[in-house]
Formats: structure tokens, sequence, C-alpha cells
């Protein structure tokens, strides 16, 4: 690969006393959703006026107060779709809809005729600053491009002031700020605020969008944490991000450029954009939230957040999506199953506790999901099948049991090269160790106590004969022993047994795990019964446990 062909595209800033590295997110910004903008602007087919109409009502009620709507003079649908939100009152009154300007004047005078009658907006202004734009796509010295910056901050602010009469505010961008040389950039922001005149009560918001992503976050970093110092008037000025994802640190950037001083992020739901996309603010406002932060967005239905983004934007949300995908609360590994299971079962009956899970970063309920979905497959151990087991079917299989049987579901899931569905484990269960007929079938016991012992009368088919056995035994199962060893004249003794009521069952039923072991071997095999009757649901899970014994020693 010819990397030669590549440089740095960035304007790296020297800092003398870097302040965000040693910094914590400790609140949330101001949010800025762009999902009606710069997200539909990316679309194959962007969004009608009714699904914008839906989205904006889904991102208020999500608790956005500033919208960015559109670009009012870029197309006929959006001009109208800023209208209807106006004109049909759908605004509420403690949301900003923000719309987006070139600094070019027939653009300017056409966004501020679709601002007409808004109660409370940005007129967001831009125009390109970088090097590499300045030289190939403007031609335009340093200069000329500050002008075009001033000459439309004059025009937007002479005809906002001229034509509307609402609560009207200022936003600039220095658009593909992170390859514009960073004293360039105060320079520039200098000169639009010297136009608009901000004040404290009164601030402009100066965007420093990283148009295209070209470095490691901390360089974002860094050239925020230089703006902030270096911008005259701070106060009055609201700092924005609005970071894409062309390296796919959009998250990463927008995160450590709160901690270099800014106020507000931009971005979109789930990350849409142009080319890999804006900063994710689902991801940025739930990561603050799994610090203990108050996001001020409600994110707690996110299946629904996730049905309004695909519906309106016919794109579908990763299933390895953070918090948001199909996948984010399934985990695979035996061990990472069996450490979720382990801490779900430490906080059951601690409501007040603070969450702590080794593999899960939030409790997927608080935003309207489960972890139930656990997937087995050939590299799941013990806990998950354990998990599905009890959880699904109610079997607490022992402790002892389990390295047989997860072995078993192992070699299924690797044959079949995929999850096992639930279903399957349960039937490998069944047919594996559950009231197993082959080749002993037990017909009917009686058994008797007089006072030294008792006695198992049962009637056994075995390879298509019919016979009585009998034994003898200090309870029914030890006599059944007995019998058992004499007729197939075999030498095993019970080496564990445990049972429990299957709760999960419709009616009620025992389960009874045995284990035998031939006297003069370690070989231990199980076999479970189930009945209503206990006692019976004993005798079947002995007799399971003895036709597999005798089915191995036949192998
Ligand atoms: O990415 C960008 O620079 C933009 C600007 C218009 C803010 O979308
Ligand atoms: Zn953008």
């Amino acid at each position: 690969m010819n990397y030669q062909k590549y440089q740095r595209m960035y304007h790296p800033v020297h800092l003398e006393n870097r302040e965000w590295c040693d910094k914590i997110i400790t609140h949330a910004p101001i949010w800025c959703s762009v999902d009606l903008r710069d997200g539909n602007q990316a679309l194959y087919s962007p969004m009608t006026i009714d699904e914008k109409i839906e989205f904006f009502e889904y991102l208020v009620k999500l608790g956005f107060k500033e919208i960015e709507v559109g670009f009012p003079a870029a197309s006929g649908t959006e001009f109208d779709f800023i209208r209807r939100l106006i004109d049909e009152n759908r605004i509420p009154d403690d949301v900003s809809i923000q719309v987006l300007t070139q600094a070019r004047e027939h653009i300017i005078s056409k966004t501020i005729e679709a601002l007409k009658g808004a109660k409370n907006a940005i007129v967001h202004l831009y125009n390109s600053t970088s090097t590499v734009q300045r030289a190939i796509v403007f031609k335009k010295d340093k200069e000329e491009i500050k002008q075009i910056a001033v000459e439309g901050a004059k025009l937007v602010k002479e005809l906002v002031e001229s034509q509307l009469d609402g609560n009207i505010r200022y936003e600039y961008s220095p658009e593909s700020f992170t390859c514009t040389e960073p004293e360039y950039a105060v320079e520039v922001v200098n000169a639009v605020a010297e136009v608009l005149k901000p004040t404290p009560e009164k601030k402009l918001i100066v965007n420093l969008p990283s148009t295209i992503e070209v470095a490691t976050a901390n360089v974002y970093a860094d050239q925020i944490e230089y703006m902030c110092k270096h911008l005259n008037n701070r106060d009055s000025l609201i700092i924005s991000v609005h970071a894409h994802n062309d390296r796919g640190t959009g998250v990463a950037s927008s995160e450590l450029a709160l901690l270099a001083g800014a106020d507000r992020v931009e971005g979109t739901l789930f990350g849409n954009g142009e080319r890999t996309g804006n900063t994710d603010l689902v991801t940025v406002a739930l990561n603050m939230f799994s610090q203990g932060i108050d996001p001020g967005l409600d994110l707690s239905n996110i299946d629904e957040a996730i049905a309004v983004f695909e519906k309106c934007n016919k794109i579908p949300i990763h299933s390895r999506h953070p918090y948001a995908g199909d996948m984010a609360y399934v985990a695979f590994s035996g061990s990472h199953q069996d450490a979720i299971k382990k801490s779900f079962d430490y906080f059951e009956n601690m409501p007040d506790a603070k969450w702590a899970n080794p593999y899960l970063t939030i409790d997927p309920s608080d935003i309207g999901r489960k972890y139930e979905p656990i997937m087995i497959n050939s590299q799941s151990g013990k806990g998950g099948v354990s998990y599905v087991m009890e959880n699904k079917y109610g079997y607490t299989i022992p402790k002892a049991m389990l390295p047989e049987f997860s072995a078993v579901i192992n070699d299924l899931s690797d044959a079949k090269h995929t999850v096992l569905e639930n279903e399957e484990i349960h039937d490998a269960f069944k047919n594996m160790y559950i009231n197993i007929v082959e080749p002993i079938k037990i017909y009917s016991y009686k058994s008797n106590n007089d006072e030294a012992s008792t006695t198992v009368t049962a009637t056994i088919g075995y390879k298509g004969t019919i016979s009585m056995i009998e034994g003898h035994g200090n309870g029914p199962l030890d006599a059944l022993c007995a019998g058992l060893r004499k007729f197939f004249d075999l030498d095993f003794e019970i080496c564990a047994y445990t049972e429990h009521a299957l709760e999960r069952s419709s009616s009620s039923k025992a389960a009874t795990y045995i284990a035998i072991k031939y006297n003069d071997d370690e070989k231990v095999f199980w076999g479970v019964g189930v009945h209503e009757n206990i006692n019976t649901a004993s005798i079947y899970a002995l007799i399971s446990a003895v036709n597999r014994m005798i089915v191995d020693e036949v192998e």
C-alpha cells in the first residue's frame, strides 16, 4: 500500500499548559441535533416533510432544545418543512430551531425568509477556512476567506435585525476547522464576533467542526483548548463542537473536546451523517449516563429511538452499535456469561446499590432492554449453559454435572458453526439425561419397609423381555440399586444426589439428579428424573444413570 502518498492534514497545536487531559466530564453539554440537516443530507433518500416532522417531534420528546432543522436555501422541501414547523406552531417555546447558511448573499436572504415568524432560532453561518479549501476549492488567500465570513456575518445581522422579530441567535462555523491553522481560525472567529457583537447575555455560538476527522482525538482537544484560551471575550461565546467520524473516533473527539472546554455538542442519533457519520449523540449521552451523570436526554426507550431513526432514515442500526445494537447485551464467552450472571445474582436484592457489572456498562433495563438473549456458541462455557437451563427451563444443574453437559453443547455448536437456540440446548439435555428408557425401562415399582430395611420390587423391560427385579437396602433408591446391581451384574454406587422443584414447569414437578460410578473406576454417569412424585423422579434418575452406564459399556 502506497502510504508515502499521504501526509498529515492537520495543524498541531503547541499548547503550553495543556489542561484537558487532567479533567473529567462532570455534566451534560448543550446538545444540538443535526439529524435533520447533516444527517438528512447524507441519506440516499432524504426525508420527506412528513418524516422530518415525525423526526423533529421525536427529537423534542427526547429533550433536545436546539435542533438544526435544515438548509432552507438548498431545496423546496427544506424551505417548506421549516415553514410548516413555524406556520403550524409545532415548535415548543423552549426549543430553538437552527438553520444553516453559506456566507453568500442569495442564500442568506432565502434563509432569513424561511425564519419569518420563528420565536426562537439560530442562524448558523459557515465558510471553509482550511489550507486545502483555500488553495484548491476557493483559490483565495487568508484575507479574502476572512472577508467572506465577515461580509456574511454583516448581512446576516442586517437581515435578522430588519426582517425578524423573534429571539434570533447566531452561530458561526469556520468549516474544516481541524485543517485550519489555529492562529488563523482565531483571527477569523474574532473578526466575525466583532461584527455580531455577542454579550454574556446573548452569546455567539462558535462551532469548531472536525468537518473531516484527520487526527487522533487528542489533537482535536488541543485545538479546542487553544481556541478557548485565545478567542476574545470567551464569556460571550458558546464553544460548540461538531465532529465527523472519518477515523471512527467522532465520539472520542467530542468527549475530549468537552474536557478541553467545549460547552455544546452537535451530532446525530446513532451517528448518521456525511460519509462515516457525525458524532453519535446517543453514545455520548449514554457514556455520561453510565458514569452517573444526568445526560439531559431521555433515552429510556432505546427501541423507540431506533424505530423512529430506521423509519425516517431508512438505514439500519449496526448490531454492534454501543448501547443500541442487537448484540450490545449479549455475551458469548463462557467466563463473561458467568461473571454477568454472578453480578446479577449479587445485586438481586439490592435495588439501591450502585451498578457494577464486569461486562455490562449499564443495566440494559434502564434503556428498555434485557440481558436475556444469552447466546451459546462454541466459545461459551458452563456459565451460559447453566444460565439458560436455569432461567429458561428451571433446571439447576449440579456444578459437578456442568462440565460434561457444557462440553456436549460446545461440540454441538462447533459442528453447527453457529449459535444454538435455547430449545436446542434444552433438547440436548432431555435426550441425554432425562427419564432415559433405553435399554432399561421401568414400568412399575413397589417399595415395602420393615424395621430392618426397604424392599423394592420393580417391573422392567430390557431387550424385549419383561422381568421382575428385587433388591433390599436402607431406602427405596438404595434397594433399587441393589436389585439392578444383581440383575445386571453391575458394580456401581451412587456418588451424587440433588433434587429441586421444577418451578417453571406448568404442573409442579420434581427434578432429581443422580450420579453413579463403578466401584473400581472414577468415571461418573449422570441421570435426571423428572416426575410429579419426588420418589419416582429419583427412581427415574437412577434408571437414566444406569442406562447411560450400560450404553457406555457397550460402546
Ligand atoms: O461538518 C461541518 O463542518 C459542517 C458545517 C456546516 C458545520 O457540517
Ligand atoms: Zn458536518
